[in-house]
């Protein structure tokens, strides 16, 4: 059985939750076997083999930066002997260790490289710490990777290549031990997929080092120019890319993806439903003020000339409406999935007064959220779910208000689902790495004022 590695965006959390998502449903199927906040190990039921270089796949996924092919790996214990957290002269198990280190580097050659040429080759060492903030990244940086580098170089040429040259990180920035490894495009940049040319992936977990080679980047440029150069934006309002594609993959669809149609009752410019529909889901939308579906079908048809084979537009999907009205606009239908970023609120400077917060979200919020799972349950397919966002707000005096959103659901029928899947991720011992207690649900941590909630809801008529 193939095993892979996935580099994690910044949320990592969310980027666990959208691949634990993504592989309990076909045609991806597999488990998350170890991960770090940087990285995680994926290991499929059966190897993809249409799609060996997981083009669709990394497609679809919005929270992960890289996919890797893993081909080895070296226990934590054996490593940190190796390169322990300060090294101060070279001791005698160091040396030991290191040639262990040098000969599971030597058994990697082969099935990254396959059999050397007597031609040039070129590698970039991109090491991922357990986290980035952790002390003993520096360590990695400024004592493995030239260590890498050096080991790499004479691997190649003792094995036929006629010269290597490894990648140059700055020299300040090795210094200080804040190394960023290879950023995702440089994959295109330097022909990083081409037979003599790889990256090299290193990924720390609480078990070890997983050690692998990239075979597909995301294309964050394609992400960016799709948002940016639609016809119709509202950058205030609009959900960033990577999140709608994460908020997809969290509606667990497990149908082929031109089978499931899918609703956005405040779909606003239409951000989800213009990566759904790059995906060849069926979109469908409301929002209260028409000048918003209107714009939203201009960024679908845009979109639909770019893809090859677009799923059809049909202007009797996208209705203006009130989300009270939802389910008499939209009864002909039922849902394979709902998915929403209703509110946002507005853009708070300073930290809000609890007092100034309480009519806003009492009055306006709830009631909204409790309309959208009222009416939404009511279209939406048994046992399907309702991905959605909600707003927790830092306030000078009362601490985070927040929503109760779990109890507005369960009223409706909606009960929440863990954010992570049905599937068990083993919890790490690193306070860093914890999952959360709560794995209800998980917040966009870039966000200092407000702060954005994912949920995941099922509808049940019988609850388990
Ligand atoms: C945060 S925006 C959604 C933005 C969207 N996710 C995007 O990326 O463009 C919320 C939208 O809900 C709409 N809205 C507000 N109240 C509504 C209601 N009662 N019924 C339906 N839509 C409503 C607003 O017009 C706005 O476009």
């Amino acid at each position: 059985m193939s095993r892979f590695i996935f580099i994690l965006g910044t949320n990592w959390r969310l980027s666990l939750a959208e691949i634990n998502n993504i592989l309990e449903c076909p045609p991806y199927k597999g488990r998350v076997t170890d991960y770090s906040a940087s990285g995680a190990v994926v290991e499929f039921e059966q190897e993809p083999i249409k799609d060996k270089n997981f083009d669709w796949l990394m497609f679809q996924l919005g929270g992960t930066q890289k996919i890797g092919k893993l081909v080895e790996f070296i226990d934590l214990r054996t490593f940190q002997e190796a390169f322990p957290k300060e090294i101060t002269s070279e001791m005698t198990i160091q040396s030991k260790q290191r040639k262990y280190i040098e000969n599971i580097l030597k058994d990697a050659c082969y099935p990254i490289f396959g059999k050397i040429q007597p031609i040039k080759y070129f590698v970039a060492n991109s090491i991922y710490g357990i986290t980035f903030q952790k002390a003993y990244y520096k360590t990695l940086v400024q004592h493995f990777l030239p260590f890498l580098n050096k080991e790499w170089m004479k691997i190649l040429k003792e094995k036929g290549a006629k010269n290597a040259l490894y990648y140059r990180y700055p020299e300040d920035r090795i210094n200080k031990g804040t190394l960023n490894p290879l950023f995702p495009h440089h994959f295109w940049a330097y022909k990083l997929f081409q037979d003599h040319r790889k990256e090299l992936l290193y990924v720390m977990t609480e078990e070890g080092i997983h050690i692998g080679y990239t075979i597909n980047v995301t294309n964050s440029n394609e992400m960016k120019k799709l948002d940016e150069n639609r016809p119709y934006k509202d950058v205030k309002s609009s959900i960033p890319p990577k999140f709608a594609k994460i908020m997809l993959g969290l509606l667990h669809l497990k149908k082929p993806n031109a089978s499931n149609r899918i609703l956005d009752p405040f779909c606003g410019s239409g951000t989800i439903l213009l990566f759904a529909h790059t995906m060849g889901i069926q979109t469908y939308g409301m929002d209260l003020e028409p000048e918003r579906i209107k714009g939203t079908l201009k960024n679908l048809k845009w979109v639909s000339k770019i893809l090859e084979n677009p799923q059809k537009i049909n202007a009797n999907q996208y209705k203006e409406g009130d989300i009270a009205n939802l389910s008499s606009i939209f009864k002909e239908f039922s849902f394979d999935g709902i998915v929403s970023e209703p509110y946002l609120l507005p853009f708070y400077r300073e930290l809000p007064r609890y007092e100034q917060l309480s009519p806003v979200m009492e009055q306006l919020v709830v009631p909204s959220y409790s309309k959208l799972f009222s009416e939404g349950s009511k279209i939406l397919k048994e046992r399907h779910r309702i991905v959605v966002t909600s707003p927790a707000v830092e306030t000078l005096d009362g601490g985070r208000y927040r929503i109760n959103i779990e109890d507005i659901a369960a009223e409706f029928g909606c009960y929440p689902v863990s954010i992570y899947g049905n599937s068990f991720i083993a919890e790490k011992s690193d306070q860093d790495l914890q999952l959360f207690a709560d794995k209800k649900s998980l917040y966009d941590d870039n966000t200092e004022i407000i702060r954005r909630e994912f949920h995941i809801f099922e509808k049940s008529t019988k609850r388990d």
